[in-house]
């Protein structure tokens, strides 16, 4: 591990519905764990699925939602998922959805962000919302310890709810531009590799070979086929239990919900122009023009 590297330090604690940070606190990491991180709606559970299927090469049925947790999800509390987590013995890779300075980083561990269109997650955003059923609203606004307002049902219309996210930086979820921001401004570290769901979408045995090689994984190339199955949008969808949390107890239509389209520009046909433009505008004020480019268009960054 090279000295000269300014590692990322934790500067706040993070708290709402979904969120406690703190559980990184007392988090004993060991040098090989995976750490995947997003804002939310951006491609977690598919590289959850890529990530089991390089430790596991061709094994079906993983419960990858059990074996990759959401360390910062406050339900179930720390007390609980930090017994969990140290009694994997497999090479550990878990989620995580918070910005980089609400982290403790180790520059032991091996962190892969994801990056997505910020309509396109609020189109997904929208659909996991929408379906959530009483079991989602009262895990998140009465499991005693919540910081801050309880998330309510969402407005019943996807382009108001888009406005509002936009408006609120992230309403009724967490702050988009940080989120991005804080990972962007890390990238070009050791043991950080940038993947784009636009990339993923269009490529994505190239973007699981690029996770291999970061990972120093060698791929076991008879099994690849079988990986590449694994991790289809169609094998998923029709597999959603095993990847999606609590075997998609929270949707009264079940996990499959969670595995939706997987499909981008879904807005295109429902946002007005000054919508987007208010987006882009956004964009380039709150990231940068590069940044800004990047979580549009997708692309190498690093
Ligand atoms: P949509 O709601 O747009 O369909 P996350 O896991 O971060 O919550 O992201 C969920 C999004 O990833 C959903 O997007 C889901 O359909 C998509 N997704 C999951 N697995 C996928 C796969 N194998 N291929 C394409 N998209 C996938």
């Amino acid at each position: 591990m090279p000295n000269d590297v300014a590692w990322p330090e934790k500067l706040r604690e993070f708290h709402n519905h979904h969120f406690d940070s703190t559980i990184w606190n007392d988090f004993p990491f060991r040098n090989d764990d995976i750490v995947i991180s997003t804002y939310a709606k951006s491609g977690t559970t598919w590289l959850q699925q890529i990530i089991a299927q390089l430790l596991f090469p061709g094994c079906e049925g993983m419960e990858v939602a059990e074996m990759s947790p959401w360390m910062d999800l406050r339900i179930p509390p720390k007390e609980v998922k930090l017994p969990e987590v140290e009694a994997q013995t497999h090479r550990r890779f878990m989620k995580t959805h918070l910005p980089v300075d609400a982290l403790v980083y180790s520059p032991l561990a091996k962190y892969i962000y994801i990056g997505r269109d910020g309509r396109d997650v609020v189109w997904s955003m929208y659909n996991h919302h929408a379906n959530a059923n009483d079991i989602w609203y009262g895990a998140l606004n009465d499991t005693p310890g919540r910081v801050g307002p309880p998330i309510e049902k969402p407005v019943d219309d996807v382009r108001l709810y888009f406005q509002e996210w936009l408006e609120n930086d992230g309403y009724p979820w967490w702050p988009y531009w940080e989120n991005i921001h804080s990972w962007w401004e890390i990238r070009q570290l050791p043991n950080v590799l940038f993947l784009h769901f636009a990339d993923m979408k269009a490529d994505m045995g190239r973007e699981m070979r690029r996770v291999a090689g970061f990972l120093d994984i060698s791929i076991d190339e008879e099994k690849w086929p079988q990986m590449m199955e694994y991790c289809s949008f169609q094998y998923m969808k029709a597999n959603a239990t095993k990847s999606v949390p609590l075997g998609g107890a929270f949707w009264d239509a079940g996990a499959e919900v969670f595995i939706h389209k997987g499909q981008n520009g879904r807005w295109r046909d429902i946002l007005a122009a000054e919508d987007s433009r208010a987006y882009e505008d956004r964009a380039q004020k709150e990231l940068g023009a590069e940044c800004a480019h990047w979580l549009a268009n997708g692309g190498i960054t690093n």
